[in-house]
């Protein structure tokens, strides 16, 4: 289970805001982590009182509401609304997930809503990604060859090989799993944590690659790939049911097979 953990530029100082939803017999309240840099002000928590008769049931859906009726500043990434592009990730009540497939009905009490832990954060519920994407771009998350391919034809893959993809394939790179990983944490700069973990597996269990070595070497090393001491998190708050985990395991796994 992910504890809160405050995002890394935090030192809330308690003068937030309060917005009524004056008349409304249905309220919810929501606490909610307002940054702006650009004021020179700590960050705080505004209080977002939200008429649920007249919301949609989601919490991204309470945010839309915040943000056209209560206070246009308030700043989140938001695309599909339906679990797929991955730009919603937040804390939401100490636990991060998509707020767009977070139903406010399943959200306990005041509902507190915060970035993904230990980012820095660019503006409001917008954690600066710059580090992660960098670490996704290293893995050369892409099909690797020195094969030349069949003329006019793909790259064939048998069923069984392709089945091998599953709960690989699935991942959104929101990020929930790698902001709630201790490890992580405290050693983001080298440690490559497990949302691109699973994606380098990804890449590793595909049998149409032919780097497969190349990419076991540059992941054995003590940071990189070790710094996992598998705690889990990252498994408990996928939004998609993916373990990133296990994917660690396999690599792990592959890892110890060659050296034999
Ligand atoms: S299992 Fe590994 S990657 Fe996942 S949360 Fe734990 S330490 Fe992090
Ligand atoms: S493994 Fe799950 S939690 Fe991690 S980035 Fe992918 S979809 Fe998000
Ligand atoms: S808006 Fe795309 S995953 Fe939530």
């Amino acid at each position: 289970m992910a504890t809160f953990t405050l995002p890394k530029n935090s030192k809330i100082n308690g003068k937030g805001k309060v917005h009524k939803a004056d008349g409304a017999a249905n309220v919810k309240a929501f606490k909610v982590y307002r940054y702006d840099p650009d004021s020179g002000e700590n960050p705080r928590y505004d209080t977002f009182e939200v008429d649920l008769d007249t919301c949609g049931p989601m919490v991204l859906d309470a945010l839309i509401k915040m943000k056209n009726e209560q206070d246009p500043s308030l700043t989140f990434r938001r695309s599909c609304r339906e679990g797929i592009c991955g730009s919603c990730s937040m804390n939401i009540n100490g636990k991060n997930g998509l707020a767009c497939t977070t139903a406010i009905e399943d959200c306990k009490g005041e509902v507190r809503i915060t970035p993904l832990p230990h980012m820095d954060v660019i503006k409001d519920l917008v954690p600066d990604f710059t580090h992660f994407y960098a670490q996704y771009a290293s893995i050369q998350p892409w099909l690797k060859t020195v094969s030349t391919t069949p003329s006019g034809k793909e790259r064939l893959q048998s069923p069984e090989d392709r089945e091998k993809l599953d709960g690989l394939y699935e991942c959104i790179l929101c990020a929930c799993c790698s902001t709630s990983c201790p490890s992580y944490w405290w050693n983001s700069d080298k440690f490559l944590g497990p949302a691109i973990l699973l994606q380098a597996y990804r890449w590793l269990a595909d049998s149409r690659d032919e780097f497969t070595g190349e990419r076991l070497d540059e992941l054995e090393d003590p940071f990189r790939l070790y710094r996992c001491h598998t705690i889990m998190n990252c498994a408990n708050v996928c939004p998609k049911g993916l373990s990133p985990a296990k994917a660690i395991a396999e690599t792990k796994k592959m890892l110890v097979e060659r050296a034999i």
